[in-house]
Order: C-alpha cells, then sequence, then structure tokens
C-alpha cells in the first residue's frame, strides 16, 4: 500500500457538527470544547458560521466564539460564510481563514442557501476580492460532490465546473464533501483522479459523512490518489440541516485511529481527542456514533493503559 508519512486533520465538530444539534448548546460550553480541542494537536478547527441565525440557529453566538476562543499559536479558526453578509460579519469579529460552500446540485443550493448556484458564485466573487484584500485564507466547499439527496447523481462535471470557479478566486483549497454520505470508494477514487490534473497548486481535502458507514473506506481510497488533508468531526457529530437523513462526518478519534495504526502520522494526541470526544457527548447530552470513544485506544502487548 502506497501510503503518505503525514496527513492534516480539519476538525469541523465545533461548525459541521453542532450545526444540526436542535438543542442549543451554551456559548460557554461551545468554546470550552474549542479549547479542549486546541490542545490535541490539531492545526485546524472550523468553529463557527456566520450564516442566516434563523437557518442554523444553533451557531447564532458567532461573533461571541470569535471573540472568546482563546487562538493558540500555530492552529487556524475558521469560519463557514454562505454570503457577502457574512462575510462582513466575519470581518468585523476578525477571522483569519473563511469556508465559502456551494453545492453541486442545484437543488441542494436552492434548498441550502436559497439561491441558485450561479448566485452564490457571483457572491463569492466580491467576497473574494475583500477576503483577499485582508489577507484572509479561502476553503472552498463542493457540498454533495458525491451525489444529492434530491438530485442524484452528480455528474463530475458539475464538480469540475465549482473546482474551476473556486480557483478563479484564489482558495487555497477545495473540499470535497460528502454531505449525506452517498460515496463509496470506487467513486471516490473515480473523482479524485480525474479532477486531480485540474488542480494545480490548490490543496485537496475530504469531507466525508458516515450516513451508511462507508466515510473510512472513503478516506482509504481517497489517501491511495495522493490525499492528505481529512475532515473529521469530534465523536461523530453532526448534519446538515438542509439534506434529509444526514448524519455526522467521521469521527475525528476514529480517522486519528485508522491513520495512526496505519503508521500514518497526524500529530495528534488520540487519548485527548477521546476526552474531547466525551465532552462532545456531555454537551450535547445524547451518546455518539464515534467507535473509539466506546472501544477505547487499541492496546498492543506490553502498552500501559493511560
Ligand atoms: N447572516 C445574517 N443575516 C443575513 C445573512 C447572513 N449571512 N445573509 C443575509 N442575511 C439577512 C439579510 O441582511 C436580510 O435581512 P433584512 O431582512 O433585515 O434585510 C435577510 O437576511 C434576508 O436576506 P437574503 O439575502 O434574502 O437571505 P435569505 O433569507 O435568502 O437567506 C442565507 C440566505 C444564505 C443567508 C441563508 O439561507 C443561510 O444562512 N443558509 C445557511 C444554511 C447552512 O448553513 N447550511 C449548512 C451548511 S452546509
Ligand atoms: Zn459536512
Amino acid at each position: 500500500m502506497n501510503l503518505p508519512k503525514s496527513v492534516s486533520i480539519v476538525e469541523v465538530g465545533p461548525r459541521d457538527g453542532l450545526q444540526n444539534e436542535a438543542h442549543f448548546v451554551p456559548t460557554d460550553q461551545k468554546i470550552e470544547l474549542i479549547h479542549r480541542l486546541s490542545e490535541t494537536g490539531l492545526k485546524r478547527i472550523e468553529i463557527t458560521s456566520f450564516v442566516h441565525p434563523k437557518a442554523i440557529p444553533q451557531l447564532q453566538d458567532s461573533e461571541e466564539i470569535i471573540k472568546r476562543v482563546k487562538r493558540k499559536p500555530g492552529i487556524v479558526y475558521s469560519t463557514l460564510v454562505p454570503n457577502e453578509k457574512g462575510l462582513e460579519r466575519a470581518l468585523s469579529a476578525g477571522v483569519e481563514e473563511i469556508a465559502l460552500f456551494v453545492s453541486a446540485s442545484e437543488i441542494h443550493n436552492q434548498r441550502n442557501v436559497r439561491m441558485p448556484i450561479e448566485d452564490s458564485l457571483k457572491g463569492f466573487r466580491n467576497i473574494a476580492v475583500q477576503a483577499l484584500a485582508h489577507g484572509i485564507r479561502m476553503r472552498g466547499y463542493v457540498v454533495t460532490a458525491f451525489g444529492c439527496p434530491y438530485e442524484g447523481k452528480i455528474t463530475p462535471e458539475k464538480v469540475e465546473f465549482i473546482i474551476k470557479e473556486y480557483k478563479a478566486l484564489g482558495v487555497h483549497e477545495i473540499a470535497l464533501g460528502d454531505t449525506t454520505g452517498m460515496a463509496n470508494p470506487l467513486m471516490v477514487s473515480r473523482l479524485i483522479e480525474r479532477i486531480k490534473p485540474q488542480m494545480g497548486e490548490t490543496g485537496l481535502a475530504l469531507h466525508f459523512h458516515d450516513t451508511r458507514g462507508t466515510a473510512l473506506a472513503n478516506v482509504l481510497a481517497a489517501l491511495q490518489q495522493g490525499v492528505t488533508v481529512f475532515d473529521g468531526a469530534i465523536g461523530g457529530l453532526g448534519g446538515c440541516p438542509y439534506a434529509q437523513g444526514a448524519s455526522g462526518n467521521v469521527a475525528t478519534e476514529d480517522l486519528v485511529n485508522m491513520f495512526e495504526e496505519m503508521g500514518v502520522e497526524t500529530g495528534v494526541d488520540l487519548s485527548k481527542l477521546i476526552e474531547c470526544a466525551r465532552y462532545a457527548g456531555e454537551i450535547i447530552g445524547k451518546g455518539l456514533p464515534s467507535h473509539l470513544l466506546h472501544s477505547g485506544k487499541v492496546r498492543w502487548e506490553g502498552m500501559k493503559p493511560d
């Protein structure tokens, strides 16, 4: 197996994970979760979202989150931004990285952000000019890149079209999102192989939801295609409120366990991550789908318990 020496993990639990929780998590607890995640060795954390507070009531405290999270040097804290109003809020709150998002599926984009894909992209052009002028990095999500719960199959041409647009905007990285867990390893491998030549200097990240249990297999397929940036949500929190039946991202601790057991470095302390997953479960008040949270770390002969 051809494996890279190391990978980067992007923690999206505080945003993608929490956004689907109906019960409001107090701001203090969200901040505590972000602070604990910051102590695990993770280098990138998506902490909140400047979307409409009525669309995602859970993240209505985004200004306060940005203001109160203590920045640990070496960690990039990023924020989701859907439109120019979102950027305006992000700029006045003070952010270092934003994540734009548009669906490859016309119907999903309409349901998610109430506008056609073309309007999302038009807004991004104005956002990009301002963000880059302020020295803010941009990540671009391609939502429903592997299939849409409304439209079904998403052709690779649709994904390629959005990649082209994002590259023209100057994003540093594009994240392909399997929003409702429709991808399988073969599909992942084929899509990456196809888009690779188009990526050039732009980074490629993969964002899998584990709706049908294929997320880790998909990660492995992407890894073998040379991808080294993967999103995870602590405890496997989450889902997309505008995609029926969506469930959480692959749990960050499950990702880290798989990589580390294969000798692929993540720089993340798995025991601390499991503690964070336990805390995430406490603050949302329910069980989480994480495997490692229930099984604990692999114990090889001679290993001492923590
Ligand atoms: N933050 C706060 N308020 C916003 C906003 C934002 N990012 N964008 C627009 N608004 C306000 C406008 O100022 C306007 O206010 P007014 O009525 O007081 O003038 C009002 O909302 C309507 O503006 P409009 O541009 O028509 O927005 P919309 O109602 O069509 O909603 C989105 C568009 C994108 C803001 C909304 O659909 C949204 O936030 N979706 C996010 C969904 C999401 O997060 N999904 C999960 C991530 S994959
Ligand atoms: Zn997601």
